[in-house]
C-alpha cells in the first residue's frame, strides 16, 4: 500500500513560513543532515508529491531547474531536477493547466483524492503543502505519518497549521532529530 506522508515546516507557533533566525540563511557547500532525510534519502522512495495550488506554482516558480540561479551550489541542483520528474499533484479547481512536467491538476475531496492516489501504481507520497492543505489532513487524520520541521522562532504571522478540529488526534512518536541550525525534526505515525 502506498504511504502517505504529510511535511510540516512551521514556526514555533504553528505559521507555514521560513523566517530567518540564525544560521537559516548561512550558504551551505552540502546538503544538511535534516534536508537530506527529509528529501534525498526520499528520492527513490517517494514518487508522487501532492501540492495546493498556491504551494504548486510557488515551487515551480522557484524550485524547478528552469529557476536555477547561478552559481548555485550542487546538491540544489538534484533536488530541482528530483521536483521536475516526480509526479506532481495540484490541487485546484482554477487552475486547468500546467506547463510544469509530470503534473497533474485534481480537484475535489481531499480524502477521495487521497484514496485514488493509493490505489493507483507507484511508490510512497507526499503532502507537501501548503499550511491549507496539511491543516485539512491534520483535522481529518487522512496521512499515514507527519514530518514536523520545527523552526526555533514565534513568528505571530502567516498562514496557520493548526485550527478547529471536530476531535482529538492522538500521534505516536517516531523519531526526534536536531538541526544544524536549532531547529527539530519530529517524525508520528497516525493512530488509528
Ligand atoms: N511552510 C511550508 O511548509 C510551506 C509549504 C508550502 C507553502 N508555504 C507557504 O504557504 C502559502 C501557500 O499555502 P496555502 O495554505 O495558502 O495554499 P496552498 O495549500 O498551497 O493552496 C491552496 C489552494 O489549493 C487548492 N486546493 C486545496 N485543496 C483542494 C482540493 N481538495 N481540491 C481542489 N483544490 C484544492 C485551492 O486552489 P483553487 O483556488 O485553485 O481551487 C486552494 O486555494 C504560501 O505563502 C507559501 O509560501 C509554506
Amino acid at each position: 500500500m502506498r504511504k502517505i506522508t504529510a511535511n510540516v515546516y512551521m514556526t514555533l507557533d504553528g505559521r507555514g513560513e521560513f523566517p530567518k533566525y540564525p544560521g537559516s540563511d548561512r550558504p551551505s557547500p552540502k546538503v544538511s543532515a535534516l534536508f537530506r532525510h527529509m528529501w534525498y534519502d526520499r528520492f527513490d522512495d517517494v514518487t508522487t508529491v501532492i501540492m495546493g495550488r498556491r504551494s504548486f506554482l510557488g515551487h515551480q516558480r522557484t524550485w524547478s531547474e528552469k529557476a536555477r540561479k547561478p552559481g548555485e551550489e550542487r546538491w540544489l541542483l538534484e533536488y530541482r531536477r528530483y521536483l521536475d520528474r516526480v509526479e506532481k499533484i495540484c490541487l485546484s479547481h482554477r487552475l486547468k493547466s500546467t506547463d510544469w512536467e509530470n503534473s497533474r491538476i485534481l480537484s475535489g475531496d481531499l480524502a477521495r483524492i487521497l484514496a485514488k492516489l493509493r490505489r493507483e501504481k507507484g511508490g510512497n507520497i507526499m503532502l507537501e503543502g501548503g499550511p491549507a492543505v496539511v491543516r485539512e489532513c491534520l483535522r481529518r487524520n487522512l496521512a499515514d505519518d507527519y514530518w514536523f520541521f520545527v523552526m526555533p522562532v514565534v513568528y505571530g504571522r502567516g498562514p496557520r497549521y493548526w485550527g478547529p478540529m471536530g476531535a482529538q488526534c492522538t500521534l505516536k512518536l517516531i523519531e526526534t532529530k536536531p538541526g544544524e541550525d536549532r531547529e527539530i525534526l519530529l517524525h508520528y505515525e497516525a493512530v488509528r
